[in-house]
């Protein structure tokens, strides 16, 4: 019986089987990036979205398969390994579903939504809940193609979706690992006053912006102050990287903390765990995640 499946990202396989495996559970097998496990659902950083309730389900035809779903509630959103007509075929006859790109900010969906895959011709594997409110957790944006100089943007702007937090006009801002200007330029355009560090130099217009001031140098040597906001994207080790997270936080100088948490070649799970292991943390790979994972933090 499978009792939890957890969506990898496209190429994240690798990780996602071995942080589960360091949690203890056994991955039956895996249906495209879909780990199932007999085992019971267990937060996992490494899956985009964890299908919490799985259950299989006997289908004969589309119809069969489309009437299971409705039975049991209104939005769905289908992952296909293969099957993709058939796939296509059941959901085009259940409800639509509307999952336009967020204009950020904006929250997160909250209305239920499921989410199911054909295993095989007949037998579909069907989750009323689910981790993310994302179909296969892909949180999309209206993007911003001209203003900000770097995509990394969006990462940042998904994990204040994550957080359901975003920083308001006025609120003080420290962006660490701050060039080429992402980061900046999306705290910028909320209003926020921003001091960006780097010891490469921001892209000018970003570094224009009102509210922006640049110390170009390194992150590690910033003395923790009182900040809304301590946000991190520096190229860094984990353990350098949870060292100075350590200084603000024991400092109590920051009110949130988004932090990104970089991995070269293996993953270092022991570090991710130190992070997670923060009271208060959210540890996650997220959709605009590379090899690298995103921590975010609010004083309680
Ligand atoms: C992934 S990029 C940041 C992208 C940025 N968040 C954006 O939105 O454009 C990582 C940055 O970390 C910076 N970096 C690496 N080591 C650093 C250090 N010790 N102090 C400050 N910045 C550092 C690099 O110069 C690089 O600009």
């Amino acid at each position: 019986m499978i009792r939890a499946a957890y969506l990898a990202a496209e190429d994240f396989q690798a990780p996602l089987a071995e942080e589960l495996a360091r949690r203890g559970v056994t991955v039956a097998a895996w249906h495209g990036r879909l780990a199932l496990s007999s085992d019971p659902p267990v937060h996992a950083a490494w899956a985009l979205d964890i299908w919490t309730e799985p259950r299989e389900i006997a289908v004969a035809s589309v119809k069969t398969a489309a009437n299971a779903l409705r039975a049991m509630q209104r939005n769905w959103s289908s992952y296909a390994a293969g099957l993709h007509r058939r796939t296509a075929l059941i959901e085009a006859a259940l409800p639509p579903v509307r999952s336009r790109p967020l204009v950020f900010p904006a929250p997160a969906p909250t209305a239920p939504l499921g989410a199911w895959t054909l295993l095989s011709p007949d037998r579909m594997l069907a989750s009323p809940a689910k981790t993310s409110p994302f179909p296969n957790g892909e949180c999309r944006f209206v993007a911003d193609r001209l203003g900000p100089p770097s995509r990394a943007y969006l990462k940042f702007w998904e994990a204040c979706t994550l957080l359901r937090r975003w920083p308001m006009p006025g609120e003080t801002c420290i962006d660490l690992g701050a060039a080429p200007g992402g980061w900046t330029w999306a705290l910028a355009k909320l209003g926020a006053r921003v001091t960006a560090v780097d010891k490469a130099p921001l892209d000018p217009a970003v570094a224009a912006m009102p509210g922006v001031t640049q110390r170009q140098e390194s992150a590690f040597g910033v003395a923790p102050e009182q900040v809304h906001w301590l946000c991190s994207d520096v190229i860094a080790y984990p353990a350098r990287l949870l060292a100075m997270l350590r200084r603000w936080l024991d400092a109590g100088a920051p009110r949130h903390v988004i932090c990104t948490l970089k991995f070269q070649g293996e993953t270092d799970h022991a570090a991710a765990e130190e992070f997670a292991a923060i009271p208060g943390a959210q540890v996650r790979h997220m959709f605009h995640n590379k090899n690298e994972l995103t921590f975010v933090w609010s004083r309680q």
